[in-house]
């Protein structure tokens, strides 16, 4: 159907599905704004945002495990006041598990529930586009919001990771980010590689994984030509990196493949231990989308660099309270 934009909010009236909707470094400021404002408003006990989207419905439908993503969400949209539908395990407990499509799912949320917005986490790599592709064959206003899409994206990490950077170096640009990990299966190093290539100049980005678990090449084209792009299976020559981003080895897509001796293999191969960290800069940032396994040492939690247990969570409230209240608001700094 055909959808009223705004000239000034580039999230209004859209869906959220993938990260390469945003364009420029100017789209990003607009949701950093939105996120600091309804963060001070939130830590000030200030409650003139509360009440901001009361006239809205908010179905949170989740097809695979989080604690924080579902969490914030959920969060995000009751701290804004909207009515919000939380479903934890789609798969056990909503008509899915009598086989019911994603489809009619998403159709149920939107006409059975009301919902103006679907926030789905799911593990297939096209299932936002096909919820987006069936709202729209059946005229259905209902906006998406992708949280997490099989291997392929997490879009709102990749926001919630650039404000992270952001405010902790105060820019997207020139920096040298080290990338260390699983990059074949973790959907996090795909959206935020790409969102720092593409509103960042003069950015570096070395993406080091254990041999097998390189970044396929349709997300390294990608980056091919608005990066300086290096791939290691070591970590060496990344001393200087301004961002050291951590990943988890997702045993999940091993399992599903039949591939535990490989995963068995490769799974301690980078692990961020105080040696390991010494090498990295004072003035480097240390993150780390969660969940972890084993692959940074406790130890480390407490080191000034260590982002990922507390400025990094945090972000993910203020960005989805931003994303949620400048898809559904023309004007969302009505407050
Ligand atoms: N970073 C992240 O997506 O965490 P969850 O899987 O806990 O939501």
């Amino acid at each position: 159907m055909a959808r009223t934009r705004s000239t000034k909010n580039p999230y209004y009236n859209h869906h959220f599905v993938e990260i390469s909707q945003v364009k420029s470094m100017k789209d990003l400021e607009y949701l950093f704004k939105l996120a600091q404002q309804l963060t001070k408003l939130r830590q000030t006990r200030d409650t003139r945002y509360r009440e901001l989207l009361k006239a809205f419905t908010v179905a949170v439908m989740f097809y695979q495990q989080s604690s924080r993503t579902f969490g914030s969400f959920v969060s995000a949209a009751q701290g804004l006041g909207a009515t919000v539908i939380p479903v934890h395990d789609m798969a056990h407990f909503s008509s899915t598990a009598k086989g019911e499509n994603l489809e009619d799912s998403a159709l149920t949320a939107s006409s059975s529930w009301g919902a103006d917005v679907i926030v789905q986490r799911h593990p297939e790599n096209t299932s936002g586009t096909q919820i987006v592709a069936e709202l729209g064959r059946l005229q259905r206003p209902t906006l998406v919001v992708n949280a997490g899409s099989g291997t392929g994206e997490h879009p709102t990490q990749a926001l919630l990771d650039a404000y992270t950077i952001f405010n902790a170096l105060g820019r997207l640009d020139h920096l040298h980010i080290v990338m260390v990990g699983d990059m074949r299966f973790g959907r996090t190093v795909k959206s935020l590689s790409q969102l720092l290539a593409t509103v960042g100049q003069g950015n570096r980005i070395t993406l080091v994984a254990p041999q097998g678990l390189e970044m396929p090449a349709e997300n390294l084209a990608v980056l091919a030509d608005k990066v300086e792009l290096k791939q290691l299976n070591s970590l060496s020559d990344v001393s200087d990196a301004d961002v050291v981003y951590w990943t988890r080895v997702q045993r999940e897509w091993f399992e599903k493949g039949g591939q535990m001796d490989f995963y068995n293999q490769v799974k301690d191969q980078f692990i961020l231990t105080p040696a390991v960290a010494a090498q990295f800069s004072k003035t480097a940032i240390f993150m780390h989308p969660l969940p972890r396994v084993n692959e940074i040492e406790r130890s480390l939690d407490t080191d000034p660099r260590a982002l990922y247990l507390t400025k990094e969570m945090a972000s993910g409230l203020s960005v989805r309270m931003a994303l949620l209240a400048a898809m559904l608001l023309e004007d969302p700094f009505s407050f």
